[in-house]
């Protein structure tokens, strides 16, 4: 074993930094765990004179991969730089030259994580991606080791700081969306082109990632059905806030009978689930399991010392394999064929605000249409509206399939006590399956 083991580092921005200061200021730790230091070798940048926030030597910044990826003496490259195509490629080639790889990258390990994973096995590598998912929080390693032995049964995700902020703010102080987002914005959470957190596709690859390991089933990206935060209003929380309800945006993650499913959506829970209190950026992860039940890991889902604790934790564990000579075994494919519900295998709750005529019979006509597809209320909410001879309608179904939800949607427009359709989301959280 090297008395050095050498890093190979793809960027230097906010993870980068805080990667570089980690293995600075807790060389004497790291040392007394691996049996050796860890030097930051090389590392890719787009600009070398950029000045930098860590104190980096400026020699070992280059803007040539290849002195980074190809470099003999590297034996990890870390990958923080972000993007997909020309990463993966980098990262293909790395294995191809026998470097192990640690990547941050949820967009990347999202599309192509089996692909990669199949490409660093061949060669004899080990990829792990910890930091791609919730940042600080350990929950790969909590599903791929710590829940090894069990069957996980559901697995319910705020894997998105930005929305849990913007949810937060509308929710606690009453801010519109648009007020929330430029807060969020402001405050360096969402991207300047903040559509991927808000839309929903940022947790969605990370529920990707994580239903994949949970129940170790090739899942792809365009499995989750994904819906985003936008058209969410301050009314819809209000009349949440008067059933008992908190709005998250869930990812959702279920399988029975070898049959799974998945998707982020903007989410009714129940004021008792202990992910309704996870709030502003933070992140939390619900794993539900058959052996062991309820757990719940909870942290800060990005930033820069915080996703570098996952990061420099995977190193760890790569250099920790490299003493036992065991890299490229530990393998995380699949075992089982993908095996997805269908309409009328999917159930939840449903939450139905509507605008209808106050008038003689208007509550027997929704009836009927419930009862036609077999879905019955667990709460109802009647208010009058300031339009004269309107009243606001909040459903809230008992168990329901989701095709008989959709055709519920679908025919409720026709009625004609039904002014329009307010907003409709899942419920969750009432029990525990
Ligand atoms: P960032 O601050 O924008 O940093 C990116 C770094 O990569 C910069 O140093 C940049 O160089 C370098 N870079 C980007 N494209 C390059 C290219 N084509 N060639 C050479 N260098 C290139 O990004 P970040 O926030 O650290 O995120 C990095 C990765 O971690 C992403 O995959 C992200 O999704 C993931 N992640 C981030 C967080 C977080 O809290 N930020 C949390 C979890 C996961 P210059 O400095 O010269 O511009
Ligand atoms: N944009 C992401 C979030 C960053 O808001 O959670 C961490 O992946």
């Amino acid at each position: 074993m090297k008395e050095s083991i050498s890093i190979g580092l793809l960027g230097l921005g906010t993870v980068g930094s805080g990667v570089v200061k980690l293995v600075q200021n807790h060389q004497e730790q790291l040392v007394h765990q691996l049996g050796c230091s860890l030097t930051i070798h090389k590392v890719l940048v787009r600009d070398i004179e950029k000045e930098r926030e860590v104190d980096i030597r400026r020699e070992i910044l280059t803007t040539d991969y290849k002195e980074v990826v190809l470099n003999p003496e590297i034996d990890i490259i870390v990958e923080v730089m972000g993007g997909i195509e020309d990463t993966k490629k980098y990262i293909l080639e790395a294995f191809q030259a026998k470097k192990h790889v640690v990547t941050a990258n949820k967009d990347l390990i999202a599309l192509y994580g089996s692909e990669l994973q199949d490409a660093a096995t061949a060669n004899g590598c080990d990829l792990y991606y910890e930091a791609s998912v919730a940042g600080g929080i350990p929950i790969i390693r909590g599903l791929a080791d710590g829940l090894a032995s069990d069957k996980i049964e559901k697995l319910m995700g705020i894997v998105n700081g930005t929305t849990n902020y913007i949810l937060t703010k509308m929710d606690k102080e009453g801010l519109s969306y648009e007020t929330a987002l430029q807060n969020a914005q402001k405050l360096g959470y969402a991207e300047a082109d903040p559509t991927a957190d808000v839309e929903g596709l940022d947790a969605a690859r990370k529920m990707a990632i994580l239903s994949r390991l949970a129940f170790s089933m090739n899942i792809d990206l365009e499995d989750v059905e994904v819906t985003g935060i936008s058209k969410v209003t301050k009314e819809d929380l209000k009349y949440g806030d008067m059933l008992g309800y908190t709005m998250k945006l869930i990812g959702y993650a279920h399988q029975v009978d070898g049959k799974a499913e998945v998707s982020v959506q903007p989410t009714f829970l129940s004021k008792n689930h202990p992910l309704s209190s996870v709030n502003d950026e933070y992140n939390a992860v619900y794993v539900y399991g058959e052996a062991v039940g309820e757990t719940m890991f909870y942290g800060p889902g990005a930033g820069s010392l915080p996703t570098a604790t996952s990061v420099v934790s995977d190193i760890v564990a790569v250099v920790k394999n490299m003493r036992l000579g065991v890299n490229g075994k530990n393998t995380l494919l699949p075992q089982y064929e993908k095996n997805l519900k269908k309409a009328d295998e999917r159930l939840a709750k449903y939450f139905i605000r509507l605008h209808v005529r106050d008038e003689v019979g208007a509550f027997s006509e929704l009836t009927k249409l419930f009862s036609a597809y077999s879905i019955s209320f667990e709460k109802i909410l009647q208010l009058p509206l300031e339009e004269k001879g309107l009243a606001e309608i909040v459903i809230v179904t008992h168990k329901a399939t989701m095709e008989n939800y959709q055709s519920v949607l679908q025919h409720i427009r026709d009625l004609s006590v039904v002014k329009g359709i307010q907003s409709f989301y899942r419920v969750e959280g009432d029990g525990l399956k």
